[in-house]
């Protein structure tokens, strides 16, 4: 079986940048606390009415394709991770497919909606298909526009503060090289903490996980059918994200070092042999206490939380890119992806590049 290397890599963000005080003006909230809860200084906010998540998607797909050599109709398949997408359905992936100008419909699209490990889970697939031999030009996305869809008053202050637009995407190939290219991807999840961390209206579960507030929103008073968005959501605004932050923190800083260290193991490896840790954007303070805990110097570790928010599916891909463009990783390098979130779901990657 051949494995799949990382041919080509790509982001973009967009132009529109958003400092803490920008939001402080809309919110009680303030650049002390979000950079010390978080790290971050400012994000990228998509543009209104010019730039969505498959045309953020796009720009970033364009400069990996190119840098992998190869036209875009010689992609032969998709895979788009989000948790932001332009429609509930279609997927992005056909749309990217569009936006690329890709006209052959020999190929296929999927997305993923793992959230903050969708980038992972959607390289692990790809991995698979190069494996098995079945394509050879995977283009695989994260992308994410949440500025459209967050609570800019002082309830929604926990989780708007952290978020931010970006794209970031990669062109899997087969690699002829002994030892190159993705080692080993490890991926897990736990329903159990689903509404943690979740955005639950407008939604088709008609009530069917809340029972307790069943009558709440008039569930069921219809003969058929249950209510995708009731009159009473819109009249409590109850249409946003919501995080219980502390609970989710716990969680990420001990599944973080967990499936590092699986996935090294699974090679053979320690974390000495780490040259680039590239762990999902989520808080400066999970990256430093996961740096901490595996001992990792600052040159191995790589974050750029500071500039972009949390961009979710997006985090790793950017990172990633922005680490290889400043040169800080080079052919031969053991490169280390790891991503906790939504669902939850957690997962890592080892890279030789
Ligand atoms: O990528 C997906 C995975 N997500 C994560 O990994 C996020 C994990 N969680 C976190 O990063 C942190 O929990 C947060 C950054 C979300 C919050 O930080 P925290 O230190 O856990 O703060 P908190 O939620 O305990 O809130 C502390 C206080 C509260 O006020 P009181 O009750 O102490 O009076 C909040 O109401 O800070 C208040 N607060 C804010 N104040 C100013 C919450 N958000 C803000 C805000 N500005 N934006």
């Amino acid at each position: 079986m051949k494995s799949a290397k990382i041919a080509g890599i790509g982001y973009y963000v967009p132009e529109q940048v958003v400092k803490n005080d920008d939001l402080a003006r809309h919110m009680d909230t303030n650049d002390e606390w979000i950079q010390e809860r978080t790290g971050i200084k400012e994000r990228r906010y998509a543009k209104k009415h010019e730039e969505t998540n498959s045309s953020l998607a796009a720009k970033a797909s364009r400069i990996a394709i190119e840098r992998a050599g190869i036209e875009v109709n010689e992609i032969d398949f998709i895979v788009y991770a989000t948790l932001s997408p332009d429609y509930f359905f279609p997927g992005c992936g056909v749309l990217l497919q569009r936006e690329l100008g890709i006209t052959n419909t020999e190929i296929g699209a999927i997305d993923i909606r793992n959230q903050c490990s969708g980038f992972i889970y959607a390289l692990s697939v790809a991995d698979q298909f190069i494996k098995t031999g079945m394509y050879k030009n995977v283009l695989v996305v994260g992308s994410e526009v949440h500025s459209y869809g967050l609570d800019f008053s002082t309830r929604g202050r926990g989780v708007s503060v952290i978020f931010g637009d970006g794209a970031g995407a990669v062109v899997m190939q087969p690699t002829e090289k002994e030892g190159q290219g993705v080692l080993t991807t490890k991926l897990h999840s736990d329903g159990s903490q689903a509404e943690h961390l979740a955005y639950i209206n407008p939604g088709c579960h008609g009530g069917y996980h809340d029972k307790e507030n069943i009558d709440r929103y008039g569930y069921g008073d219809e003969e058929f059918g249950g209510a995708f968005l009731t009159q009473k959501m819109i009249d409590e605004e109850d249409y946003f994200p919501n995080m219980n932050g502390q609970h989710v923190f716990k969680y990420a800083v001990t599944k973080f070092p967990k499936v590092i260290m699986e996935a090294l193991a699974d090679q053979g490896k320690t974390t000495e042999d780490i040259d680039m840790l590239i762990p999902h954007q989520a808080n400066l303070r999970i990256s430093q206490f996961v740096q901490k805990t595996l001992k990792l110097p600052n040159e191995k570790v790589y974050n750029n939380i500071q500039k972009y928010g949390n961009t979710t599916a997006a985090s790793i891909p950017i990172a990633l890119c922005e680490a290889w463009e400043e040169g800080k990783i080079k052919e031969g390098d053991l490169v280390c992806l790891a991503a906790f979130g939504s669902g939850f779901t957690w997962a890592s990657a080892l890279i030789r590049w």
